[in-house]
């Protein structure tokens, strides 16, 4: 049997709605389908505003020009995260200042940003990795106290909740300043490629929409604002064409399916390979309180990079792929010699010894389990 690490899912109405797209002559952004998955995450998540774009990476970029991210400005960014999350901020001129992870979860350990901060930081980019949620009461409180930006990389987060210390349950993108998602194919609900930017500071709105569309206030002019539209501002080509949005609104129609069945995946592998963790010396994610669990990904943390090799070898031979994450980008060719040389030792962790296992809508985690149990 083959079982690669990602398929993926489709509910059997995205060709339906990109016909109609097709149909109603309107296939390039900011029409029907746009506006229905906006509004859906605006009422679903109460996120103040939507904008859907190209990709996360494109999120975050449009995020890094709206703080008005110069030449010298700092931004505290883990270093255990994807290029496109400290990219959107070099690409400005912006230093970036790598922290490191927690101990036992691959997220920003919030409790040694503020040694990070200097008169120069503007922001801090909390990564929900795998979903789960940072410790944004902490978060927002130093943010506050330093007047930072706060950007959420909600990349893999979509359907999860972070409980504050209030008790009270927030969706993750709600809480930042600003928040980017993916949609890209390995990501829960899916458009191929695909992301969203979530505004939560409502001062930022009007620039967004104009950032949005190539630096002209476009939408301005289609809500009937002004009536000649014209350059305003900087600004790239971030929306999506309806085909996306299309594609991505059967998806989203059907998201409560999907993350039911997700979570019975993760549930299965969790109770699976319990014993064998605790046999080999792996460990199993640990999800603190405070997040819930929207079952983007399921690793394990293996107790070598020679233990991991192992095993991915191994399950190869199987048929069965499993892959690893993130190398540490303060280590990276490009950044290496810019970094300050503080060891990172969680991050450098994560990237010696996670691996992650295959998760898809249809997988059959017991013969997986089964192999591992055989390794
Ligand atoms: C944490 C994180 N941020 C950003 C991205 C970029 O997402 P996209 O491929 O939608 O640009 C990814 C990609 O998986 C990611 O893992």
């Amino acid at each position: 049997m083959k079982i690669p690490f990602n398929k993926p899912y489709f509910t059997g109405k995205e060709t339906e709605y990109i016909e109609d797209a097709v149909k109603n002559g309107h296939i390039s952004g900011n029409g029907k389908y746009t506006k229905l998955c906006q509004s859906y995450f605006e009422k679903t998540y109460g996120f103040k505003k939507c904008l859907l774009t190209t990709s996360c990476t494109d999120a975050l970029e449009m995020a890094a020009i709206l703080i008005d991210i110069r030449p010298g400005d700092e931004v505290i960014v883990p270093s255990f995260t994807f290029v496109s999350t400290v990219n959107a901020f070099i690409l400005r001129g912006a230093k970036v200042v790598f922290i490191d992870s927690h101990f036992d979860n691959p997220c920003v350990d919030e409790n040694q940003i503020e040694s990070l901060i200097t008169n120069k930081t503007k922001a801090i980019i909390p990564v929900h990795y795998a979903g789960v949620a940072c410790d944004m009461d902490k978060i927002m409180e130093i943010a506050e106290k330093y007047q930072l930006f706060v950007i959420e990389d909600a990349a893999q987060a979509i359907d999860n909740y972070y409980t504050g210390k209030n008790g009270i349950k927030r969706p993750l993108g709600s809480i930042g300043h600003l928040a980017a998602f993916s949609f890209h194919e390995t990501k829960n609900v899916i458009s191929g490629e695909g992301g969203m930017l979530v505004i939560n500071d409502e001062s930022f709105n009007d620039r967004a929409e104009i950032i949005w569309e190539k630096g002209t206030n476009r939408s301005a002019f289609f809500k009937g604002q002004v009536d000649k539209y014209g350059w305003v501002d900087i600004g790239s080509s971030f929306l999506p064409s309806e085909i996306i949005a299309a594609f991505l609104w059967a998806q989203l129609e059907n998201i409560e399916f999907i993350q039911n069945l997700r979570k019975e995946i993760w549930i299965n592998y969790y109770k699976g390979l319990d014993e064998w963790a605790k046999n080999q010396d792996v460990k199993l994610p640990t999800i603190p309180d405070y997040s819930s669990n929207n079952a983007h990904m399921f690793y394990i943390l293996c107790n070598s990079t020679k233990q991991r090799d192992f095993i991915i070898s191994s399950l190869k031979m199987k048929g069965i792929q499993t892959v690893f994450h993130y190398q540490s980008l303060h280590s990276s060719v490009f950044y290496h010699q810019q970094h300050d040389g503080r060891v990172l030792y969680n991050s450098d962790k994560f990237s010696n010894v996670l691996l992650r296992l295959p998760f898809y809508i249809g997988i059959d985690t017991n013969y997986v389990i089964h192999q591992f149990n055989n390794l």
